[in-house]
């Protein structure tokens, strides 16, 4: 058989929903340049038959920049002591829920770091308040914190947690996440899924030593979790951490990871995230056409915004407002339509 005939079977197989191996991804991760039209089109395909044409759009707050972690290529890490701290307060947070609700969106996601000074209470409290007085459906992205916290943010109304695992290598993982454990993380997945949370895991492409092996892992987590959500975004360097410097890389590996995600996962909600906006000005469009079907208007006030600083040029991408416009506008050139209904996982 030619290459390009293995090349094409393989990805028939992986359009199909054949059981791809650890070695069918690296091969797709290592394709050629000129087959990434073809892989995205297929992606593509099996969105539009799995989730649809509409893209589902959830509301973010990120609510406080502080963080107890000291990983080395987030802007947030706690020794960087040239970002500027914020908590919002209850007020502002819940007014920005308000927001999110009055424009018709009917989820939110409250963002931070690793900030205990919300304790298991407060986020309880926060939950409970926003319920009551928008009922949104509410997504926590706040990081590692015990079974039993999440139970609680579950009863108090919590249906969603993402929780990137970020990198599949559990050495790489230790590196760039000084004092933290693959396993530990992984555990704290597990949870949330055997509690019922629609339950996020992703990673980073373009990370210091990451190797096409260690990028098929990280899609083979997210297919053996059976992950609900899939977030998959560029690595960026910033110039507050140690990984300043690194040149980042163009947006077309992040593309094939998210790719395959959607063959692989088949029926999962996978944003164009932030990231691939920030990199490239057409990065979210790209996604949306590469199997992504959500997309995540930021709500944050433009005050705090520009201080949630994780990688630089991220607020370029323009205020929630700006974003939905334009997605509109983008849309109608690609046949495709907003939901502002919940847009649950397929079977959820
Ligand atoms: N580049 C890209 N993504 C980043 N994140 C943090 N720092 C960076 C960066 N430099 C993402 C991580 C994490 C979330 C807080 O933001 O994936 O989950
Ligand atoms: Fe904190 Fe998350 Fe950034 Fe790590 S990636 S420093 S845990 S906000």
């Amino acid at each position: 058989m030619s290459i390009s005939d293995k090349i094409k079977n393989l990805l028939t197989k992986a359009e199909t929903g054949g059981n791809l191996t650890r070695e069918d991804i690296v091969a797709l991760l290592k394709l050629p340049g000129d087959y990434s039209p073809a892989l995205f089109a297929a992606a593509d395909r099996v969105r539009k038959e799995q989730m649809g044409d509409e893209i589902f759009l959830r509301g973010i707050i990120e609510f406080s920049n502080y963080c107890e972690r000291n990983c080395l290529y987030c802007g947030l890490r706690k020794s960087n002591d040239k970002l500027s701290r914020y908590r919002m307060t209850d007020d502002e947070i819940i007014n920005t829920a308000q927001e999110i609700k009055n424009s018709r969106i009917s989820t939110v996601v409250l963002q931070s770091g690793e900030d205990f000074f919300y304790s298991t209470g407060k986020i309880c409290r926060l939950i409970e308040q926003i319920k009551n007085e928008t009922d949104l459906i509410i997504t926590l992205s706040i990081g590692e914190r015990s079974a039993s916290d999440f139970q609680s943010f579950q009863q108090a109304g919590a249906n969603r947690y993402l929780l990137k695992h970020e990198t599949a290598s559990a050495e790489l993982y230790k590196y760039i996440r000084p004092g933290c454990q693959l396993d530990k993380r992984m555990q704290c997945l597990h949870s949330l899924k055997h509690l019922g949370f629609e339950t996020g895991t992703g990673n980073m492409a373009g990370l210091p030593g990451q190797t096409h092996e260690i990028l098929a892992d990280d899609l083979l987590v997210m297919k053996i979790l059976d992950a609900d959500m899939l977030g998959i975004g560029p690595f960026i360097a910033h110039p507050d951490t140690p990984f300043a410097g690194i040149e980042n890389d163009d947006i077309e590996m992040t593309l094939r990871v998210l790719a395959i995600a959607r063959l692989l996962t088949r029926n999962t909600n996978i944003p164009a995230t932030t990231a691939l906006a920030t990199l490239h000005p057409q990065g979210r469009l790209l996604a949306l056409q590469a199997g992504a079907n959500v997309v995540m208007p930021d709500f944050t006030p433009e005050i705090y915004k520009i201080r949630y600083d994780i990688y630089p040029g991220r607020t370029d991408v323009g205020s929630a407002a700006e974003i939905i416009s334009q997605l509109e506008k983008d849309f109608q050139s690609i046949g495709r339509t907003l939901l502002y209904s919940p847009g649950n996982r397929p079977g959820k």
